[in-house]
C-alpha cells in the first residue's frame, strides 16, 4: 500500500480508502451475509487499507465497528457522516448532534476521525456552515471527533458549487468529491482549490455503474450522441473506450478507470466499493499501478473533457427513514 498524508488533517492515510455505501455496501447491497462484509474489511486492512468511509445512511456503521474491533483505534482512520438532509434549512444542530452520538455507539468508537456532513446541496450549504458546523465544532471540542469534512451530492451539483464554496471557508478539512474518466471538470473547478487551502480529497464515483456496467455504458455513450456531445461513432463502437486496453495501458476497464483517477494531482484517496473479494483485490493492484500511459490519459480529455455529469446516478433511499435501500 501507499500512504499520504490527507490535506491539512496530517493523518497518513492509505491512497485506496475501503467505501462502505454505494450500490455495493460490502456486499450488504447486493445480498451477502454480515460476516462477508467483515470479511471485505479485513480484507482491505490486510492489504494495508487504513481509511474507511461509511455514513448514518448506508447502515454499515456496525459492521465496521464489529471487524475492526480487535484493531488498534489508531491504526485506522474511520470517516463516517451525519444523515443526508441534515443541512437542509429547518434541521436542528441538535439533530446533527444526535447523529454524532449515535454514530459513535454503532461504530463502537471513542471517537471519529472525519465527520462529514453527506450530500451537501448548494442550497442547504449557508446553513451547514453558519449553523449545523458551529454545533458540531462544539463536540469537537469534547473529543467526539477530530476533523469535519463535507461531501458533495454529485448528481445534485455537477458543476461542484457547494465545495467551490466550502474550500474557501476554512471550516472543513477534507471534502468528497466526484471524478472519473467522463466527468473531470473537478481538476479545474475543484483540485486547485483544495490544493491551496489544505483540504484533503476523498474521491468517489471512479468506477460507479457506468464503467461497471458495460451496459449502462453503451446506453450514456448513445444518449451523449444524441444530444451531440459525442462522435456518434464512438456511441456505435460496441466497446468505445477498448482503446484504453492495450499492452503498456490498461488490462481492463475498470483498471483503466481507478488508474485514471489516482494519479490525478490533488487525489488524495480514492474510495473503492465492492462486496466481491476479487474486486477488492483488483481494485487495489490497479490504485498502485503506474499512471494511464499519457497518450491514453490525452484522449480522455479530447473525448469527454467537455462534459459535466454523466454516470452520477444515486442509490436509492428511504424517504421514510433516509437509508439506503437499493444499496
Ligand atoms: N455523496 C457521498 O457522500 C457519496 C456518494 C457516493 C459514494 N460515496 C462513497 O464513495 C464510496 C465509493 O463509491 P462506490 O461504492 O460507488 O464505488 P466505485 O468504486 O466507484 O463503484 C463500485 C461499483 O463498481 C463495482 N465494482 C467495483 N470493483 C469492481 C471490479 N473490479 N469489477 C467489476 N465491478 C466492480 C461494485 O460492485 P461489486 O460489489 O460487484 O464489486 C460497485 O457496484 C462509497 O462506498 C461511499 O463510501 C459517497
Amino acid at each position: 500500500m501507499e500512504y499520504t498524508t490527507l490535506g491539512r488533517t496530517g493523518l497518513r492515510v492509505s491512497v485506496a480508502g475501503l467505501g462502505c455505501g454505494g450500490f455495493s455496501r460490502l456486499g450488504l447491497g447486493t445480498g451477502k451475509s454480515e460476516a462477508d462484509a467483515i470479511g471485505i474489511i479485513h480484507a482491505a486492512l490486510d492489504l494495508g487499507v487504513n481509511l474507511f468511509d461509511t455514513a448514518a445512511a448506508y447502515g454499515t456503521e456496525p459492521v465496521l465497528g464489529k471487524a475492526l474491533r480487535g484493531v488498534a483505534r489508531e491504526e485506522v482512520v474511520i470517516c463516517t457522516k451525519a444523515p443526508f438532509g441534515i443541512s437542509a434549512a429547518g434541521s436542528s444542530p441538535e439533530r446533527a448532534v444526535a447523529s454524532l452520538d449515535r454514530s459513535l455507539q454503532e461504530l463502537g468508537t471513542d471517537y471519529i476521525d472525519v465527520y462529514q456532513l453527506h450530500g451537501v446541496a448548494p442550497s442547504g450549504y449557508r446553513h451547514a456552515v453558519e449553523i449545523i458546523a458551529p454545533a458540531l465544532l462544539r463536540e469537537r471540542e469534547k473529543g467526539k471527533f477530530r476533523h469535519l469534512g463535507i461531501t458533495e451530492t454529485a448528481p445534485g451539483d455537477p458543476a461542484h458549487e457547494m465545495v467551490q464554496r466550502a474550500c474557501r471557508d476554512g471550516v472543513w478539512e477534507v471534502a468528497m468529491v466526484a471524478f472519473h474518466m467522463m466527468h473531470q471538470n473537478a481538476r479545474a473547478a475543484v483540485f486547485p482549490l483544495t490544493r491551496e487551502h489544505g483540504v484533503g480529497t476523498l474521491l468517489m464515483f471512479a468506477v460507479r455503474n457506468i464503467f461497471s456496467r458495460p451496459e449502462r455504458l453503451a446506453a450514456t455513450m448513445r444518449e451523449l450522441a444524441d444530444d451531440g456531445e459525442l462522435p456518434r461513432d464512438l456511441a456505435d463502437n460496441p466497446d468505445p473506450l477498448g482503446f484504453l486496453v492495450h499492452g503498456g495501458g490498461a488490462g481492463s476497464l475498470i483498471d483503466a478507470a481507478y488508474r485514471f483517477v489516482r494519479h490525478e494531482p490533488g487525489v488524495d484517496v480514492v474510495l473503492f466499493g465492492t462486496g466481491e473479494v476479487e474486486h477488492l483485490h483488483s481494485n487495489i493492484a490497479s490504485l498502485l499501478k503506474p499512471p494511464l500511459p499519457e497518450a491514453d490519459r490525452d484522449r480522455l480529455t479530447r473525448l469527454f473533457g467537455h462534459l459535466v455529469g454523466v454516470g452520477l446516478d444515486a442509490p436509492h433511499l428511504s424517504p421514510r427513514t433516509g437509508r439506503v435501500t437499493n444499496g
